[in-house]
């Protein structure tokens, strides 16, 4: 039995923090893309806040069960407690998704019938993480999804990291045109005082750009907070890493479905999806939302998915021919 009066000003607070909305983008399309069938076990290897599990599990009540994997523990939590309802229909793992393999050892599961990767970070990490992922929050500089993981932080980055280093890591991960003048400011400010609060780094940023060339749409430091952000988690080369080992957790026929959201991520997928012997890619062109779900949710605007299937090795030869 819960009692509200149990509960302390700081677990209110928390409580209160803990509460993110966060959409799921492209759900029919997921769940069309992964082909539920009864029985299946399927992989949400990016977990979140759970809610393409959540729609997996009450739009298909056969489906035995999801593993669910995130590697940051507070999303897990979250995601727990919005999942309680399913029972044992669904396992919460606190895992780097390349490891899934391992994971099913462990699970005792041999092989699944369908993955799905809704990469980057969700609305939590944006809102209520308190990890300095948004410019628009005077958070400390942190960035880590996984705060478990190594201590490498994005202060660590933007104060430590050689101006020809940060210039790389801003032009290839943000894809910003004014990434070496960005790194030089970043390096005169830091000269003086450290950059350590979100904040900071976004007016750092802005003042770098002629005001002139701030782009209409986004926030001027848009592209260098989604440079750091990779660079911190090492997502492209998850994502690489991934794109390598998990189609052999697929039975044949089994589905993977990735959701990515700027070019670095679908471009991996798009190759691998054409390139892989292992997998028969269901889509051409990737999936994008209806109008309607741009609309209703911001954050699907830029929403790729890409399907690809599991094939029969005797399919595989015929790919080869
Ligand atoms: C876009 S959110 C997923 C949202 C989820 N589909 C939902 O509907 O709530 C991506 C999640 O993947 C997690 N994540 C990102 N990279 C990961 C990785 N390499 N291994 C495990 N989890 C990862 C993030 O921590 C984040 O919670």
């Amino acid at each position: 039995m819960t009692s509200t009066a149990a509960i302390s000003p700081l677990n209110s607070e928390l409580a209160a923090r803990k509460e993110t909305m966060h959409v799921p983008v492209m759900v029919s399309e997921v769940l069309n893309g992964l082909s539920l069938r009864p029985g299946g076990i399927y992989v949400d290897a990016t977990l979140g806040l759970g809610g393409h599990t959540e729609a997996i599990l009450s739009k298909c009540p056969e489906v035995k069960m999801v593993l669910g994997l995130d590697h940051d523990t507070e999303a897990l939590e979250q995601a727990e407690s919005r999942l309680a309802p399913f029972g044992d229909r669904v396992r919460f793992i606190h895992s780097n998704f390349i490891h899934l393999h391992d994971v099913l050892l462990f699970n005792k599961i041999e092989q699944v019938d369908g993955i799905l990767m809704d990469l980057g970070i969700s609305s939590f990490h944006l809102e209520n993480s308190r990890r300095g992922f948004s410019f628009s929050r005077d958070e400390p500089l942190d960035m880590r999804m996984d705060t478990s993981a190594g201590a490498v932080t994005a202060a660590n980055m933007v104060n430590k990291l050689p101006v020809e280093k940060l210039t790389k890591l801003i032009q290839t991960y943000g894809e910003e045109r004014w990434a070496k003048r960005i790194a030089k400011r970043i390096y005169d400010r830091r000269k003086t005082a450290p950059i350590l609060n979100s904040t900071d780094l976004a007016e750092v940023v802005a003042n770098s750009i002629p005001r002139k060339y701030h782009p209409r749409r986004i926030h001027p430091a848009t592209r260098t907070f989604q440079a750091l952000r990779i660079a911190v988690n090492r997502e492209l080369d998850n994502l690489k890493e991934a794109l390598d080992s998990l189609p052999s957790c697929l039975r044949p026929e089994g589905r993977m479905c990735i959701i990515s959201f700027h070019s670095l991520e679908d471009r991996l997928v798009k190759i691998a999806f054409r390139e892989d012997k292992r997998l028969k890619p269901l889509t051409k062109k990737p999936l994008v939302p209806s109008r309607e779900e741009m609309r209703s949710n911001p954050r699907a605007r830029s929403a790729k998915l890409r399907i690809a299937q599991y094939m029969e090795p005797n399919e595989t030869q015929f790919k080869l021919i």
